[in-house]
């Protein structure tokens, strides 16, 4: 699907963002470790969230759907051997999380993917399963990979990397290994994983950047997932470079492992006001207000990465509106994302007519620049360069095309049908 976006005069009103993707994959992944059944509320609908559900399904978990946004898994039957191979779609997050549980299961069982989710490095997770004992035929660190079920050991790793995936993987892992799993990382990535884990009684606990879990079980409870704020970033930036627009979204998960955005762009002297406050589901929520503001630049490194790493080329459109040079760098993990991020961004942007350069480890923007459009862009098979570039597309004088946008659906089918709610034109 190819749509053409057109320069916009002012977005205005409320909207709800869709929930978080996340957090919904751990939610039906956890659930179906439980043996129970537990009510799932506001899950994503997003095509990388159904592959892991219809994964869980494939492992012996019965999903009885309540209501549209509403569902029950039962765990009773699960897991047990897939009858086929498993098909991880485009979702990274599918696949590492997965592999962490599988791993240490007394069956086999084999994951496969799309083009781009084939193309993704696995060695960071094969690694240190390996290291718990787990075994494991692949194609040279990528999909698709065999994965032999067996009797994992606990281990002390120290990862090079913060990733959350990675992460989670360990610790999904060892929760079914003897003794104790710790996982240790540069920076805190997002801590969905560790506050789900507590929230369902493993035992777990967390010193700084490290984690431990020691083999337990989880209990069913239900979730109720909040809004995704990787979502959410997309019309916070749309309102802070469309003049004349003040929008309020509602029921944003605001956890601080993922709410770097926030405080890069209230550094850019961004007007975003945070209002009611709370936690649902041991995450915590509030209500983002968004107005109109005059950006000034940023310096992106270091510790903030993690907590902003899916939103960087949403900022980097943020960034062409900013007064002065803003460098992002300490990002050069967002080359192995659902496409290689660091250079779809720099080279969609210059086509829009930004001045952006690429580095090995991140950006650099100069900015305010008049984004002229008048041309195609690519979205690289990548949701978020999509709706990145749908955004530019709102400033730009002339329309711009964008190719295959369908695309967003992987994590937010809703974004059209919301943009043309807050659209003032
Ligand atoms: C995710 C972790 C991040 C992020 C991805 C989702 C997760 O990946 O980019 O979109 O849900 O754990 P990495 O762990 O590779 O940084």
């Amino acid at each position: 699907m190819d749509i053409t976006v057109n320069k916009t005069n002012s977005l205005q009103g409320e909207i709800t963002i869709p929930p978080d993707k996340s957090i919904t994959h751990r939610a039906f992944m956890f659930s179906s470790l439980t043996k129970g059944k537990a009510k799932i509320s506001n899950y994503s609908k997003g095509a990388d969230c159904l592959t892991t559900l219809k994964i869980i399904e494939q492992l012996g978990c019965h999903i009885e759907y309540l209501n549209e946004n509403e569902l029950i898994i039962n765990a009773k039957d699960a897991l047990k051997a897939p009858i086929t191979s498993l098909n991880c779609g485009n979702s990274g997050t599918t696949t590492r999380l997965i592999s962490g549980i599988l791993a240490g299961q007394p069956f086999n069982s084999s994951l496969f993917g799309d083009e781009s989710l084939s193309k993704r490095p696995m060695k960071r997770i094969i690694t240190p399963l390996e290291l718990m004992g787990g075994k494991f035929n692949h194609n040279d660190f990528k999909l698709p990979i065999e994965i032999y079920g067996t009797e994992l050991n606990g281990i002390d790793y120290k990862s090079e990397l913060a990733s959350a995936q990675v992460k989670s993987c360990i610790l999904l892992a060892g929760l079914n290994a003897n003794g104790i799993t710790s996982f240790s990382e540069p920076y805190k990535s997002r801590n969905h994983t560790e506050l789900m884990f507590e929230y369902m009684g493993a035992d777990i606990s967390i010193k700084g950047n490290k984690v431990s879990v020691k083999k337990s079980k989880l209990n069913p409870v239900d979730i109720n997932i909040c809004g995704d704020i990787s979502s959410a970033a997309f019309f916070i930036v749309a309102a802070l470079i469309v003049p004349d627009s003040d929008i309020t979204i509602k029921n944003v998960g605001i956890n601080e492992t993922r709410s770097g955005i926030i405080d890069i762009l209230k550094s850019m002297n961004a007007d975003i006001e945070l209002t009611n406050e709370r936690i649902i589901s041991n995450e915590k929520v509030a209500d983002i207000k968004v107005r109109y503001s005059s950006l000034k630049a940023a310096t992106i490194q270091g510790a903030i990465i993690p907590r902003l790493i899916d939103e960087i080329p949403i900022i980097a459109v943020a960034a062409t509106q900013a007064q002065g040079t803003t460098i992002i760098k300490d990002a050069q993990d967002l080359r192995n994302k659902e496409a290689d991020r660091i250079n779809a961004v720099k080279v969609e942007l210059s086509k829009l007519g930004a001045d952006i350069q690429e580095t090995n480890d991140g950006l650099i923007i100069n900015g305010k620049t008049q984004l002229t459009g008048d041309c195609d862009v690519n979205c690289y098979h990548d949701h978020r360069i999509a709706m990145s570039t749908f955004v530019a597309g709102l400033i730009c004088k002339k329309p711009i095309k964008i190719n295959e946008f369908q695309w967003v659906n992987i994590s937010f089918p809703e974004f059209l049908n919301l943009f043309h709610r807050i659209n003032n034109h």
